[in-house]
Protein backbone atom coordinates (compact mmCIF):
# COMPACT_ATOMS: atom_id res chain seq x y z
CA UNK A 1 0.00 0.00 0.00
CA UNK A 2 1.28 3.65 -0.64
CA UNK A 3 2.08 5.38 1.78
CA UNK A 4 -0.60 8.19 1.30
CA UNK A 5 -3.53 5.58 1.16
CA UNK A 6 -1.93 3.93 3.99
CA UNK A 7 -2.00 7.50 5.96
CA UNK A 8 -5.63 7.48 5.78
CA UNK A 9 -6.46 4.19 6.22
CA UNK A 10 -4.67 4.47 9.51
CA UNK A 11 -5.85 7.80 10.42
CA UNK A 12 -9.20 8.00 8.67
CA UNK A 13 -8.01 11.92 7.96
CA UNK A 14 -7.55 13.61 4.65
CA UNK A 15 -3.81 13.56 3.71
CA UNK A 16 -3.29 16.90 4.24
CA UNK A 17 -4.84 16.82 8.23
CA UNK A 18 -2.20 13.31 8.45
CA UNK A 19 0.33 14.85 7.27
CA UNK A 20 2.14 15.93 10.45
CA UNK A 21 2.59 13.17 14.01
CA UNK A 22 0.69 10.16 12.60
CA UNK A 23 1.97 10.08 9.16
CA UNK A 24 5.99 10.38 10.10
CA UNK A 25 5.29 7.74 12.76
CA UNK A 26 3.66 5.66 9.30
CA UNK A 27 6.92 6.57 7.68
CA UNK A 28 9.16 5.03 9.61
CA UNK A 29 6.97 1.99 10.24
CA UNK A 30 7.18 1.80 6.37
CA UNK A 31 11.04 1.83 6.56
CA UNK A 32 10.77 -0.91 9.35
CA UNK A 33 14.46 -2.27 10.53
CA UNK A 34 11.73 -5.17 11.32
CA UNK A 35 10.78 -6.34 8.09
CA UNK A 36 12.71 -9.05 8.08
CA UNK A 37 11.52 -10.51 11.18
CA UNK A 38 9.70 -13.92 11.11
CA UNK A 39 6.62 -14.89 13.51
CA UNK A 40 8.03 -17.37 15.58
CA UNK A 41 6.22 -20.24 16.81
CA UNK A 42 4.32 -20.23 20.49
CA UNK A 43 5.77 -21.66 23.65
CA UNK A 44 4.25 -25.20 23.27
CA UNK A 45 3.33 -25.14 26.83
CA UNK A 46 2.25 -21.85 27.00
CA UNK A 47 0.21 -22.53 24.26
CA UNK A 48 -1.72 -25.46 26.05
CA UNK A 49 -2.66 -23.44 28.60
CA UNK A 50 -3.92 -20.77 26.26
CA UNK A 51 -6.21 -23.21 24.82
CA UNK A 52 -7.23 -24.49 28.34
CA UNK A 53 -8.02 -20.93 29.16
CA UNK A 54 -10.40 -20.66 25.93
CA UNK A 55 -12.18 -24.09 26.76
CA UNK A 56 -16.03 -23.50 28.69
CA UNK A 57 -15.92 -27.27 29.61
CA UNK A 58 -16.67 -27.56 33.00
CA UNK A 59 -14.78 -30.85 33.65
CA UNK A 60 -11.54 -29.19 31.72
CA UNK A 61 -8.33 -30.00 33.12
CA UNK A 62 -4.61 -28.42 32.60
CA UNK A 63 -1.81 -30.85 32.66
CA UNK A 64 0.29 -29.47 30.73
CA UNK A 65 1.87 -26.80 32.76
CA UNK A 66 4.80 -27.78 35.51
CA UNK A 67 3.00 -26.41 38.64
CA UNK A 68 2.41 -28.14 41.75
CA UNK A 69 -1.42 -27.90 42.55
CA UNK A 70 -3.00 -28.67 46.05
CA UNK A 71 -6.09 -31.41 45.83
CA UNK A 72 -8.75 -28.96 45.10
CA UNK A 73 -6.60 -27.76 42.06
CA UNK A 74 -5.60 -24.59 43.52
CA UNK A 75 -1.71 -22.96 43.45
CA UNK A 76 0.02 -24.05 46.64
CA UNK A 77 1.71 -21.51 48.94
CA UNK A 78 4.25 -23.91 51.36
CA UNK A 79 3.07 -22.90 55.28
CA UNK A 80 7.10 -22.68 55.94
CA UNK A 81 7.38 -20.01 52.82
CA UNK A 82 3.97 -17.75 54.48
CA UNK A 83 5.86 -17.76 57.77
CA UNK A 84 9.76 -16.68 56.27
CA UNK A 85 7.52 -13.92 54.83
CA UNK A 86 6.32 -13.01 57.85
CA UNK A 87 9.73 -13.17 59.25
CA UNK A 88 11.48 -10.82 55.97
CA UNK A 89 8.00 -8.33 56.15
CA UNK A 90 8.64 -7.92 59.95
CA UNK A 91 12.72 -7.25 59.76
CA UNK A 92 11.64 -3.99 57.99
CA UNK A 93 14.31 -4.68 55.50
CA UNK A 94 15.91 -2.77 52.77
CA UNK A 95 15.73 -2.36 48.98
CA UNK A 96 19.43 -2.34 48.22
CA UNK A 97 21.12 -3.95 45.27
CA UNK A 98 22.66 -7.65 46.21
CA UNK A 99 26.09 -8.86 45.27
CA UNK A 100 26.88 -9.97 41.76
CA UNK A 101 26.71 -13.53 42.84
CA UNK A 102 23.76 -12.29 45.31
CA UNK A 103 22.77 -13.39 48.85
CA UNK A 104 25.89 -15.19 50.60
CA UNK A 105 23.50 -17.07 53.23
CA UNK A 106 21.50 -18.29 50.50
CA UNK A 107 24.26 -19.40 48.41
CA UNK A 108 25.54 -21.60 51.35
CA UNK A 109 22.27 -22.71 52.11
CA UNK A 110 22.14 -23.61 48.47
CA UNK A 111 24.93 -25.77 48.41
CA UNK A 112 24.62 -27.13 51.95
CA UNK A 113 21.38 -28.13 50.27
CA UNK A 114 22.49 -30.18 47.59
CA UNK A 115 26.05 -31.12 48.68
CA UNK A 116 24.92 -32.32 52.64
CA UNK A 117 25.92 -30.39 55.44
CA UNK A 118 28.71 -32.57 56.14
CA UNK A 119 30.09 -32.39 52.22
CA UNK A 120 34.00 -32.14 51.61
CA UNK A 121 33.56 -29.92 48.78
CA UNK A 122 31.93 -27.19 50.94
CA UNK A 123 34.78 -27.67 53.76
CA UNK A 124 37.73 -27.60 51.48
CA UNK A 125 35.60 -24.39 50.37
CA UNK A 126 35.72 -26.22 46.56
CA UNK A 127 32.49 -24.82 45.91
CA UNK A 128 32.14 -21.85 43.63
CA UNK A 129 28.23 -20.97 44.29
CA UNK A 130 26.26 -17.99 42.75
CA UNK A 131 22.65 -16.82 43.20
CA UNK A 132 20.92 -17.02 39.74
CA UNK A 133 17.82 -16.41 37.81
CA UNK A 134 15.54 -19.56 39.18
CA UNK A 135 16.89 -22.92 37.40
CA UNK A 136 16.61 -21.58 33.65
CA UNK A 137 18.47 -18.52 34.34
CA UNK A 138 21.14 -21.11 36.52
CA UNK A 139 21.74 -23.17 33.38
CA UNK A 140 22.19 -20.19 31.45
CA UNK A 141 25.22 -19.34 33.22
CA UNK A 142 26.66 -22.16 33.52
CA UNK A 143 26.17 -22.36 29.76
CA UNK A 144 27.83 -19.55 28.96
CA UNK A 145 30.40 -19.92 31.84
CA UNK A 146 31.48 -23.40 29.98
CA UNK A 147 31.37 -21.38 26.30
CA UNK A 148 34.40 -19.11 27.73
CA UNK A 149 36.16 -21.44 29.40
CA UNK A 150 35.93 -24.66 29.35
CA UNK A 151 38.43 -26.12 26.72
CA UNK A 152 37.93 -29.75 26.65
CA UNK A 153 35.08 -29.51 24.15
CA UNK A 154 31.78 -27.59 23.36
CA UNK A 155 29.33 -30.74 22.75
CA UNK A 156 26.92 -31.03 25.80
CA UNK A 157 24.82 -34.36 25.25
CA UNK A 158 21.55 -34.30 27.08
CA UNK A 159 18.95 -37.29 27.87
CA UNK A 160 16.50 -38.23 24.64
CA UNK A 161 13.77 -36.22 25.52
CA UNK A 162 15.07 -33.78 27.80
CA UNK A 163 13.27 -30.41 28.76
CA UNK A 164 12.34 -28.41 26.37
CA UNK A 165 14.34 -25.46 27.43
CA UNK A 166 17.63 -27.35 27.64
CA UNK A 167 18.68 -27.26 23.85
CA UNK A 168 17.80 -23.42 23.38
CA UNK A 169 20.22 -22.56 26.28
CA UNK A 170 22.96 -24.21 25.78
CA UNK A 171 22.67 -23.82 21.95
CA UNK A 172 22.05 -19.95 22.44
CA UNK A 173 25.55 -19.75 25.06
CA UNK A 174 26.80 -21.31 21.55
CA UNK A 175 27.28 -24.59 22.29
CA UNK A 176 26.35 -27.94 20.36
CA UNK A 177 24.27 -29.54 21.93
CA UNK A 178 24.03 -34.14 21.32
CA UNK A 179 22.00 -36.71 22.29
CA UNK A 180 21.97 -39.94 24.29
CA UNK A 181 19.29 -42.74 24.54
CA UNK A 182 17.44 -42.55 28.15
CA UNK A 183 13.69 -43.70 27.76
CA UNK A 184 12.98 -46.94 26.57
CA UNK A 185 9.21 -46.55 24.66
CA UNK A 186 8.85 -50.43 24.90
CA UNK A 187 8.99 -49.92 28.80
CA UNK A 188 7.90 -46.46 29.80
CA UNK A 189 10.93 -46.96 31.75
CA UNK A 190 14.55 -45.88 31.89
CA UNK A 191 17.11 -46.72 28.92
CA UNK A 192 19.94 -48.20 31.36
CA UNK A 193 21.43 -50.58 28.44
CA UNK A 194 21.45 -47.47 25.93
CA UNK A 195 22.11 -44.67 28.00
CA UNK A 196 25.88 -47.05 29.03
CA UNK A 197 26.07 -47.60 25.74
CA UNK A 198 25.90 -44.12 24.08
CA UNK A 199 27.98 -42.51 27.40
CA UNK A 200 30.44 -45.03 26.62
CA UNK A 201 30.89 -43.80 23.06
CA UNK A 202 31.08 -40.00 23.85
CA UNK A 203 34.67 -37.96 23.15
CA UNK A 204 36.95 -37.43 26.37
CA UNK A 205 36.19 -34.20 27.70
CA UNK A 206 32.29 -34.30 26.64
CA UNK A 207 29.64 -33.17 28.77
CA UNK A 208 26.95 -34.79 29.95
CA UNK A 209 23.92 -33.29 31.13
CA UNK A 210 22.37 -35.33 33.81
CA UNK A 211 19.08 -34.17 35.61
CA UNK A 212 20.02 -35.46 39.51
CA UNK A 213 16.12 -36.66 39.97
CA UNK A 214 12.27 -36.88 38.87
CA UNK A 215 13.51 -36.19 35.14
CA UNK A 216 11.41 -34.15 33.03
CA UNK A 217 9.65 -35.33 30.88
CA UNK A 218 9.58 -38.52 31.22
CA UNK A 219 9.91 -38.99 35.40
CA UNK A 220 12.11 -41.97 34.65
CA UNK A 221 15.46 -41.98 36.88
CA UNK A 222 17.86 -44.16 37.11
CA UNK A 223 18.44 -46.23 40.45
CA UNK A 224 20.96 -45.88 42.55
CA UNK A 225 23.00 -48.93 41.73
CA UNK A 226 22.50 -47.55 38.11
CA UNK A 227 23.69 -43.76 39.37
CA UNK A 228 26.70 -45.75 40.55
CA UNK A 229 27.72 -47.65 36.89
CA UNK A 230 26.67 -44.02 35.54
CA UNK A 231 28.96 -42.16 37.50
CA UNK A 232 31.98 -45.43 36.72
CA UNK A 233 31.96 -44.45 33.24
CA UNK A 234 31.62 -40.96 33.47
CA UNK A 235 34.94 -40.91 35.24
CA UNK A 236 36.91 -44.12 33.15
CA UNK A 237 35.70 -41.90 29.93
CA UNK A 238 37.36 -38.71 31.58
CA UNK A 239 33.62 -37.02 31.08
CA UNK A 240 32.52 -33.90 32.57
CA UNK A 241 28.88 -34.25 34.12
CA UNK A 242 26.61 -31.66 34.64
CA UNK A 243 23.41 -31.81 36.83
CA UNK A 244 20.30 -29.99 36.50
CA UNK A 245 18.33 -30.44 39.70
CA UNK A 246 14.63 -28.53 40.01
CA UNK A 247 13.20 -30.90 41.60
CA UNK A 248 14.85 -31.71 45.04
CA UNK A 249 12.93 -33.41 47.57
CA UNK A 250 10.01 -33.60 45.03
CA UNK A 251 10.61 -36.89 43.82
CA UNK A 252 10.49 -39.02 46.92
CA UNK A 253 9.86 -36.29 49.60
CA UNK A 254 13.43 -36.71 50.78
CA UNK A 255 15.78 -33.71 50.39
CA UNK A 256 18.58 -36.72 50.77
CA UNK A 257 17.61 -39.32 48.77
CA UNK A 258 16.89 -37.09 45.89
CA UNK A 259 20.38 -35.46 46.05
CA UNK A 260 21.78 -39.29 45.64
CA UNK A 261 23.76 -38.48 42.35
CA UNK A 262 25.08 -35.58 42.88
CA UNK A 263 27.01 -36.46 46.17
CA UNK A 264 27.62 -39.60 44.56
CA UNK A 265 29.98 -38.21 41.79
CA UNK A 266 31.42 -35.79 44.37
CA UNK A 267 32.40 -38.71 46.73
CA UNK A 268 33.68 -40.80 43.81
CA UNK A 269 35.88 -37.44 43.67
CA UNK A 270 34.19 -36.07 40.05
CA UNK A 271 34.53 -32.40 39.33
CA UNK A 272 31.10 -31.19 38.38
CA UNK A 273 28.38 -28.63 37.77
CA UNK A 274 25.24 -28.23 39.20
CA UNK A 275 22.31 -26.06 38.96
CA UNK A 276 19.32 -25.82 41.22
CA UNK A 277 15.67 -24.32 41.35
CA UNK A 278 13.61 -23.55 44.31
CA UNK A 279 10.33 -23.03 41.77
CA UNK A 280 9.36 -26.06 42.44
CA UNK A 281 10.44 -27.47 46.14
CA UNK A 282 9.80 -23.88 47.48
CA UNK A 283 6.51 -23.54 45.79
CA UNK A 284 8.58 -20.27 44.53
CA UNK A 285 7.58 -20.06 40.68
CA UNK A 286 7.86 -16.80 40.02
CA UNK A 287 10.35 -15.36 42.18
CA UNK A 288 13.21 -16.73 40.58
CA UNK A 289 15.53 -18.41 42.93
CA UNK A 290 18.00 -20.93 42.13
CA UNK A 291 21.98 -21.57 41.86
CA UNK A 292 24.83 -22.22 39.83
CA UNK A 293 27.62 -24.51 41.35
CA UNK A 294 31.36 -25.41 39.89
CA UNK A 295 32.47 -28.21 42.52
CA UNK A 296 36.66 -27.18 41.66
CA UNK A 297 39.97 -28.80 42.50
CA UNK A 298 40.91 -26.33 44.83
CA UNK A 299 40.34 -23.13 46.93
CA UNK A 300 42.87 -21.36 44.72
CA UNK A 301 40.88 -22.38 41.65
CA UNK A 302 37.46 -21.83 43.28
CA UNK A 303 38.55 -18.32 43.66
CA UNK A 304 39.43 -17.69 39.97
CA UNK A 305 36.22 -19.57 38.72
CA UNK A 306 34.36 -17.32 40.93
CA UNK A 307 35.69 -14.08 39.35
CA UNK A 308 34.88 -15.01 36.00
CA UNK A 309 31.13 -16.56 36.65
CA UNK A 310 31.04 -12.53 38.03
CA UNK A 311 32.29 -11.12 34.82
CA UNK A 312 29.77 -13.46 33.19
CA UNK A 313 26.52 -12.12 35.50
CA UNK A 314 27.71 -8.08 35.72
CA UNK A 315 26.64 -7.55 31.98
CA UNK A 316 23.64 -9.49 31.82
CA UNK A 317 21.56 -8.44 34.62
CA UNK A 318 24.04 -6.96 37.24
CA UNK A 319 22.67 -8.70 40.34
CA UNK A 320 19.84 -11.03 40.92
CA UNK A 321 16.59 -10.05 42.95
CA UNK A 322 16.74 -10.50 46.52
CA UNK A 323 13.06 -11.42 47.63
CA UNK A 324 13.28 -15.26 46.46
CA UNK A 325 16.54 -15.81 48.09
CA UNK A 326 15.89 -14.39 50.83
CA UNK A 327 12.53 -16.63 51.77
CA UNK A 328 14.07 -19.25 51.03
CA UNK A 329 17.66 -18.44 53.21
CA UNK A 330 15.10 -17.49 56.40
CA UNK A 331 13.68 -21.14 55.45
CA UNK A 332 16.90 -22.99 55.42
CA UNK A 333 19.13 -21.26 57.93
CA UNK A 334 16.38 -22.12 60.40
CA UNK A 335 16.85 -25.22 61.75
CA UNK A 336 13.16 -24.86 63.12
CA UNK A 337 11.44 -24.06 59.61
CA UNK A 338 13.91 -25.58 57.90
CA UNK A 339 12.51 -29.16 59.39
CA UNK A 340 8.49 -27.92 58.76
CA UNK A 341 10.27 -27.14 55.34
CA UNK A 342 10.96 -31.05 54.85
CA UNK A 343 7.28 -31.44 56.27
CA UNK A 344 5.73 -29.39 53.13
CA UNK A 345 8.05 -30.99 50.76
CA UNK A 346 7.23 -34.53 51.53
CA UNK A 347 3.32 -33.43 51.77
CA UNK A 348 3.61 -32.39 48.17
CA UNK A 349 5.64 -35.71 47.32
CA UNK A 350 2.94 -37.40 49.03
CA UNK A 351 0.17 -35.94 47.05
CA UNK A 352 1.40 -36.44 44.08
CA UNK A 353 2.54 -40.42 44.62
CA UNK A 354 -0.85 -40.98 45.47
CA UNK A 355 -2.51 -39.59 42.91
CA UNK A 356 -0.58 -41.98 40.83
CA UNK A 357 -1.89 -44.91 42.73
CA UNK A 358 -5.23 -43.75 42.34
CA UNK A 359 -4.86 -43.09 38.58
CA UNK A 360 -3.06 -46.88 37.99
CA UNK A 361 -5.91 -48.29 40.66
CA UNK A 362 -8.83 -46.38 38.47
CA UNK A 363 -7.50 -47.58 35.30
CA UNK A 364 -7.73 -51.53 36.44
CA UNK A 365 -10.57 -51.22 38.19
CA UNK A 366 -12.09 -50.37 34.71
CA UNK A 367 -10.65 -53.14 33.09
CA UNK A 368 -8.16 -51.68 30.95
CA UNK A 369 -5.75 -54.30 29.53
CA UNK A 370 -2.77 -52.08 29.32
CA UNK A 371 -0.04 -52.38 31.40
CA UNK A 372 -0.09 -48.92 33.61
CA UNK A 373 2.90 -49.67 36.01
CA UNK A 374 4.76 -47.40 34.88
CA UNK A 375 2.38 -44.47 36.35
CA UNK A 376 3.31 -45.54 39.73
CA UNK A 377 7.36 -46.51 38.79
CA UNK A 378 7.72 -43.10 37.62
CA UNK A 379 8.40 -40.07 39.83
CA UNK A 380 8.27 -36.51 40.48
CA UNK A 381 6.13 -33.87 38.89
CA UNK A 382 5.54 -35.50 35.76
CA UNK A 383 4.00 -38.80 34.26
CA UNK A 384 5.01 -40.11 30.50
CA UNK A 385 1.70 -42.09 30.08
CA UNK A 386 2.60 -43.51 26.69
CA UNK A 387 -0.31 -42.20 24.75
CA UNK A 388 -0.02 -41.82 21.34
CA UNK A 389 -0.28 -38.29 19.48
CA UNK A 390 -3.92 -39.20 18.38
CA UNK A 391 -4.81 -40.53 21.35
CA UNK A 392 -3.61 -36.88 23.22
CA UNK A 393 -5.60 -35.22 20.77
CA UNK A 394 -8.71 -37.36 21.44
CA UNK A 395 -8.31 -36.66 25.13
CA UNK A 396 -8.01 -33.18 24.76
CA UNK A 397 -10.76 -32.85 21.93
CA UNK A 398 -13.38 -35.18 23.57
CA UNK A 399 -12.69 -34.28 27.31
CA UNK A 400 -10.90 -31.07 26.99
CA UNK A 401 -7.97 -32.65 29.08
CA UNK A 402 -4.65 -30.68 28.07
CA UNK A 403 -1.34 -32.12 27.82
CA UNK A 404 1.67 -32.23 25.59
CA UNK A 405 1.35 -34.43 22.36
CA UNK A 406 4.57 -36.21 23.60
CA UNK A 407 2.14 -37.42 25.86
CA UNK A 408 3.26 -36.01 29.32
CA UNK A 409 0.74 -35.27 32.13
CA UNK A 410 1.79 -33.13 35.09
CA UNK A 411 0.66 -35.75 37.90
CA UNK A 412 0.46 -32.53 40.46
CA UNK A 413 -2.68 -31.09 38.36
CA UNK A 414 -4.45 -34.45 39.47
CA UNK A 415 -6.76 -34.24 42.13
CA UNK A 416 -9.38 -36.68 44.15
CA UNK A 417 -12.00 -34.80 42.34
CA UNK A 418 -10.68 -35.39 38.61
CA UNK A 419 -8.31 -38.88 38.90
CA UNK A 420 -11.58 -40.68 38.17
CA UNK A 421 -12.54 -38.64 34.99
CA UNK A 422 -8.68 -38.55 33.99
CA UNK A 423 -8.69 -42.21 34.06
CA UNK A 424 -12.23 -42.85 32.41
CA UNK A 425 -11.02 -40.51 29.51
CA UNK A 426 -7.55 -42.26 29.01
CA UNK A 427 -9.43 -45.71 29.36
CA UNK A 428 -11.85 -44.72 26.49
CA UNK A 429 -8.78 -43.45 23.86
CA UNK A 430 -6.36 -46.65 24.84
CA UNK A 431 -9.33 -49.50 24.58
C1 LIG B 1 14.65 -30.14 34.23
C2 LIG B 1 14.36 -28.72 34.55
N1 LIG B 1 15.38 -27.88 34.72
C3 LIG B 1 15.19 -26.59 35.03
C4 LIG B 1 13.92 -26.08 35.18
C5 LIG B 1 13.89 -24.62 35.52
O1 LIG B 1 12.78 -24.07 36.00
P1 LIG B 1 12.81 -22.63 36.66
O2 LIG B 1 13.59 -21.73 35.76
O3 LIG B 1 11.38 -22.26 36.73
O4 LIG B 1 13.45 -22.79 37.99
C6 LIG B 1 12.80 -26.92 34.99
C7 LIG B 1 11.44 -26.42 35.10
O5 LIG B 1 10.50 -26.92 34.58
C8 LIG B 1 13.04 -28.27 34.69
O6 LIG B 1 12.06 -29.14 34.53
Amino acid sequence: MALSQSCRVLTGKSLLNASSGSCSVLAKHAASSWSNVEMGPPDVILGITEAYKKDSNPKKLNLGVGAYRDDSGKPYILPTVRKAEKIIFESNLDHEYAGITGIPDFCSASAKLAFGDNSHAIGNKLNATVQGISGTGSLRIGANFFSAWYQKSKDFYLPQPTWGNHTPIFKHAGLNTKSYRYYDPATCGFDFKGAMEDISKMPEGSVVVLHACAHNPTGVDPRPEQWKEICQLIKNKKLYPFFDMAYQGFASGDIDKDAFAVRHFIKEGLELSLCQSYAKNMGLYGERAGAFTVVCNSAEEQERVMSQIKIIIRPMYSNPPVHGARLVSTILNNPELRSEWLVDVKGMADRIISMRTKLRDHLSYLGSSRNWQHITDQIGMFCFTGLKPDQVERLTKEYSIYLTKDGRISVAGITSGNVEYLGDAIHEVTK
